[in-house]
Parts: structure tokens; C-alpha cells; sequence
């Protein structure tokens, strides 16, 4: 049986990712029926800016009153949070329950699924920061969805409606699928993390580096938009410039640590890239990066990581 066009949602956690798809899901004219949280003040705080909104005491209580439960929660309270949860389809309160992480599996829901629920996973790839600007950056993004039959079709519409582009996963495939993920949000982080790291040896505040950086990363992102990532991919590798890559290597290696195994790891795939250009640089010069590269990884214990004690950076 079809859900409703707009039906009763029911939040389980009152964090940075409710207090997002919560208010945008109210203001596209989706009933939030009622939040339960750990700590009362969050969930108040967002029900007050729901319309008919209730603060609950109990999770049982949000399933009691909302078609679809979301459950909220950091990802190893999910588990329990749908453990304790009692679906009765002969009464009208909750028929579905959902999970926003990426990575843990729906599995996870399968009480829920073995008292008659239906059960999905609703992953926005998008870093929810907990602050309003969250509404209108998360238009545009990707969500992804793992669901079957007309829960599916709502979780789709659902997606529409915070102005995101839906996207199916198969089962079993969130491990692998968020591993990969975090190179656009975290990893980015921890690679800009790197340039900072060693630009503060040349003096320059962490301020100043950030502000240096954001544009060229922002100009980067549009130019991978609109020319795609090989097409977009510039610096030394594009070019086929291998000496300076075995410069940078080598200047990199003497700083000890692991930033030499970063450089050559992301030059690896970089090189990769340089290969699917339309013209791409010459095989030999692409060669002697390669070499390059191994020099470097061969020197560590045979997996390019680093052996104890020579953990870099910061
Ligand atoms: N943040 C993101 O960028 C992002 C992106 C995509 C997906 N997700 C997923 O969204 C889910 C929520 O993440 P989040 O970042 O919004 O987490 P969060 O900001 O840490 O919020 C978690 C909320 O759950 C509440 N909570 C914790 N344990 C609870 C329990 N046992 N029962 C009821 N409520 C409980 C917390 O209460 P307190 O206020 O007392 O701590 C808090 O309100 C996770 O599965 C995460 O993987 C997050």
C-alpha cells in the first residue's frame, strides 16, 4: 500500500542532521508529528520551529503518532534506538523506520522489519554543520537511498523535497560506498589540513593559509563541474613536469614522517586522472613519475605506510 503524499514524520535524535531535514521537510508541507532526544533543550528547541510539532519523553511515543520514524541518533545508538521500538500495524502510528547514516547497514533495522515494518536508509551526502545556511547549501546535493516499494518512492520524494537529487544503493554496498565518500568531505579536510601543516613552516598563520587555499579549492571544484576530473586536473602531473614531482618527493622525504607517503600516494592517483585527459602528458614522463614514486614507497615497509615513529605531520 502507497504512503501518503505527505506523510506524519517522526524524529528519534534532535541533532545537526534533524534539526536540518526537519524544518525543511515542514516548510515543503510535511507533518513533523513529534521529536524525542536525549537531552530535552535540542528537541524543544526544534520543535518550536515546527508547526504542531510535540516533544516526546519516548521514542514509543514518536512511533505512536508519525507514519515514518527517522531515527537520528550517532550510528551505534541506532541499533538500540530500533530495538526498543514497538510497531503495531493494526494501529495507526508508525509502518516504516529509517536510519540517516551512510555506513551502517539497514539490516540493523531488522526488528523493526520483523514486527511488519518497513525499513530503509536515507543518506544526504552532505556535511551538516547544525547551523541554518545547512537548508539552502543541502539544495543540490545527493541522497542517498536504500528501500524497497513505496517506502522507496517516498524516501525519493522525500529527497525532492530538501531539493536533493535521490540515488539508490544496493544492499550491502553503505560500507564501501561511505569509505569512498569521505575523500569529498573529511579526507578533504585532511588534505587541506596537509597544505596548512606545511605552509606553517614557511611562517604563514593558519588564517592566512585557509584564506590562500578556499578560492583555489572553490575554483577547482567548478572547473571539475564543468570539465569533469581529468579534464580539470592541473598542476605538475597534468603537465608531465616528472622532475618537479621527484623534487617535491624528495624535499618532502627529507621532512621525515609520512608526507612523502601522502604526496606519492595522491600523486599515484593523480597520475591516473592525467592518463583519461584528451591529451595526455608523454608515457615516459608519466613513467619516471612513476619511479618516483616507488622510490619513495619502496623505502617504507613494502605498503608505503610509514613504520612506528614515523607518523607525520601534526
Ligand atoms: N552530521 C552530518 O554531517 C551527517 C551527514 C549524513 C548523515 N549523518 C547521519 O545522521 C545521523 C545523526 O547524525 P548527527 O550528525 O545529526 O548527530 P548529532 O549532531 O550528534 O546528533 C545526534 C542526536 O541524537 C541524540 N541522541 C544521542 N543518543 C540518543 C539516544 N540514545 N536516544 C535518543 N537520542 C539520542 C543526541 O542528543 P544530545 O543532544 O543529548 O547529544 C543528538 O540530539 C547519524 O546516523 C549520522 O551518520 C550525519
Amino acid at each position: 500500500m502507497p504512503y501518503s503524499a505527505t506523510p506524519r514524520l517522526g524524529f528519534v535524535g534532535a541533532g545537526r542532521l534533524a534539526r536540518c531535514v526537519a524544518r525543511a521537510w515542514s516548510r515543503a508541507g510535511y507533518p513533523v508529528a513529534a521529536i524525542a532526544s536525549r537531552s530535552p533543550g535540542p528537541a524543544r528547541e526544534l520543535a518550536g520551529q515546527l508547526p504542531g510539532c510535540r516533544v516526546v519523553d519516548d521514542p514509543q511515543q514518536v512511533a505512536a503518532c508519525s507514519d515514518i520514524v527517522f531515527l537520528t541518533v550517532p550510528d551505534d545508538k541506532i541499533g538500540a534506538a530500533a530495538n526498543a521500538l514497538q510497531i503495531d500495524l493494526s494501529k495507526s502510528g508508525a509502518r516504516a523506520v529509517v536510519h540517516c547514516s551512510g555506513a551502517t547497514p539497514v539490516d540493523v533495522l531488522a526488528p523493526v522489519r520483523a514486527q511488519g515494518g518497513d525499513i530503509g536508509g536515507f543518506h544526504p551526502l552532505y556535511l551538516f554543520g547544525g547551523v541554518d545556511g545547512d537548508l539552502a547549501r543541502i539544495q543540490g546535493c545527493s541522497v542517498t537511498i536504500e528501500a524497497a516499494g513505496p517506502l522507496s518512492e517516498t524516501l525519493t520524494a522525500l529527497a525532492r523535497a530538501l531539493g536533493c537529487h535521490p540515488l539508490s544503493i544496493p544492499p550491502g554496498g553503505r560500507m564501501l560506498y561511505h569509505a569512498a565518500a569521505h575523500y569529498a568531505a573529511s579526507f578533504a579536510l585532511a588534505a587541506l589540513s596537509e597544505t596548512v601543516s606545511l605552509w606553517q613552516q614557511l611562517g604563514f598563520s593558519e588564517d592566512d593559509a585557509l584564506r590562500a587555499v578556499l578560492p583555489m579549492l572553490a575554483g577547482t571544484i567548478e572547473t571539475a563541474r564543468e570539465k569533469g576530473l581529468a579534464g580539470a586536473l592541473a598542476g605538475p602531473v597534468s603537465r608531465g613536469d616528472a622532475g618537479i614531482v621527484e623534487k617535491q618527493l624528495t624535499l618532502l622525504d627529507s621532512l621525515g614522517g609520512d608526507h612523502a607517503t601522502l604526496y606519492a600516494l595522491m600523486t599515484r592517483r593523480a597520475i591516473g586522472l592525467a592518463r583519461r585527459r584528451p591529451v595526455p602528458p608523454s608515457a615516459s614522463a608519466l613513467a619516471a613519475m612513476e619511479r618516483s614514486i616507488e622510490n619513495v614507497l619502496g623505502a617504507r615497509d613494502g605498503s608505503g605506510i610509514p613504520g612506528p615513529g614515523q607518523q607525520g605531520g601534526e
